[in-house]
């Protein structure tokens, strides 16, 4: 096929025998969020880049490489019109938190009772380089909590992420690294003991991290280069330099995680790529995965994003998870999911005349809440059986030309293979007894 023709590197198809998976996901995280208080919020896929700019940090990875800019389709006439104040970049939404900072901010919500709880599920969009796991369009969902300050907070959205991974069927294998960042007091801290500590080593660290050295020298521990990961062993410890007031919280959130009774991993390189955090930083892995090298799920802090964007200061926390690594593992572990929106009773007509049958008897059954569904092809009676059989009907309603013309169908059991011929107006009765026993 014309390399044209094909879907664009980092992208995927989800086709119909994995979308039970995303179902799943969805339906899970609905139940979760909704019974933790939160609020579903949409926004739109493409905003302002100054959303993120502002926001994820100049030296981060998507702010330098990895955002698609949106712009109006290339039309001569277009061009011509196009003036300047048209010209403000727009960018395919990298990640989540920004956009609905703005929209906490737009849509007034500091007057809504607080803490705020939102949660989100949809499309974002990065220019990576794709590897297993790593898409250029790739779906979070997530959960965002604002106005609270008490590290219970941080507790319970670690623990409502892991509920819903546990839900998932992916509990046994989740590893959660924490750490803390510190907040604007401890940050001048920070960067001085490191860049003392990374100085001496600038001509053994990558290209990236001596950019990261001038810019954002907390970033270099996150370095997954092998030469940067030895320095960084060596490096002084987060958790050593954090004021009083952000070692008093982080204390709390890891008690109110041993309550909870939430297995963590005290991580003091975990600093995350995104330059908003303070305070709490958490990452969800798959335990086989000791090099750190695919995130299921990550948050943190951010008390001083609000602000930044011209809003109240108000303290926000919270989460996002990619739903592709989340179904890989899923699929992985063989995880079994509910098959939602299956078929119960497949009817299977044979001839002009059964057919003309189906279709009054279909709506019957869907009035009365029944999954029903007829299988509509000139198909043998066969092939017809066989799809209902791959569609995991667990009974068949057979209509053939007898059938016609005695007022009856075949109601065949798809478990056992049993099947017996019954009179039309028995068959309700008989089919609702059918499903309740299966
Ligand atoms: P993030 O760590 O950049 O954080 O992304 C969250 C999750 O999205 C990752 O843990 C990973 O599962 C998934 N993910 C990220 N990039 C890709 C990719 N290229 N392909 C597939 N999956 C990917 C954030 O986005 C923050 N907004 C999370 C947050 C919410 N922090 C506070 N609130």
């Amino acid at each position: 096929m014309a390399e044209n023709l094909q879907k664009p590197r980092g992208t995927k198809d989800i086709l119909p025998d994995e979308q039970k998976y995303w179902q799943y996901v969805s339906q899970v995280v609905f139940d979760k969020c909704e019974s933790f208080g939160c609020g579903k919020i949409t926004t739109p896929m493409f905003e302002f880049a100054e959303v993120f700019t502002k926001s994820l940090g100049s030296s981060s990875d998507i702010v330098t490489k990895e955002m698609f800019e949106v712009r109006r389709a290339i039309n001569p006439s277009l061009i011509e019109e196009g003036s300047e104040t048209d010209k403000k970049t727009m960018v395919l939404r990298p990640e989540f938190t920004a956009a609905i900072v703005r929209s906490y901010i737009e849509n007034g919500m500091k007057i809504w009772p607080q803490p705020v709880k939102l949660y989100y599920e949809g499309s974002c969009f990065r220019y990576e380089r794709p590897q297993s796991g790593r898409y250029r369009q790739f779906n979070q969902f997530g959960v965002e909590v604002f106005g609270d300050i008490d590290p219970l907070i941080d507790a319970s959205i670690i623990y409502l992420g892991y509920q819903i991974l546990k839900k998932l069927g992916l509990a046994q294998n989740i590893t959660i690294d924490i750490n803390s960042v510190g907040c604007s007091t401890c940050r001048p801290k920070m960067r001085k003991k490191l860049t003392d500590y990374f100085e001496k080593f600038l001509p053994t660290l990558c290209t990236d991290c001596n950019k990261r050295f001038i810019e954002n020298p907390l970033r270099i521990l996150d370095c997954k280069e092998e030469k940067c990961q030895k320095v960084v062993e060596g490096a002084p410890q987060l958790v050593d330099m954090l004021c009083t007031e952000c070692k008093t919280h982080f204390k709390s959130v890891l008690e109110n995680l041993d309550i909870m009774q939430i297995p963590y991993n005290l991580n003091s390189k975990l600093v995350r790529g995104l330059d908003y955090y303070t305070k709490t930083v958490f990452e969800f892995y798959d335990s086989n995965d000791t090099a750190r090298q695919s995130t299921l799920l990550g948050g943190g802090r951010y008390d001083n994003l609000i602000k930044m964007f011209g809003g109240s200061d108000t303290p926000a926390v919270g989460f996002g998870a990619g739903i592709e690594r989340l179904v890989e593992k899923m699929k992985e572990l063989e995880v079994e999911v509910p098959e939602g929106g299956r078929a119960e009773v497949s009817i299977i007509q044979i001839g002009d005349k059964a057919r003309k049958k189906c279709l009054p008897l279909l709506n019957e059954l869907e009035e009365l809440g029944i999954k029903v569904t007829c299988i509509m092809g000139k198909d043998s009676l066969k092939s017809q059986l066989r799809m209902a059989s791959r569609m995991k009907s667990k009974v068949s309603v057979i209509i053939g030309q007898r059938e016609v013309l005695d007022n009856s169908a075949i109601v065949r059991d798809m478990i056992d293979g049993v099947q017996e011929t019954v009179k039309m107006d028995k068959l309700i009765g008989i089919l609702k007894g059918k499903l309740d026993k299966i």
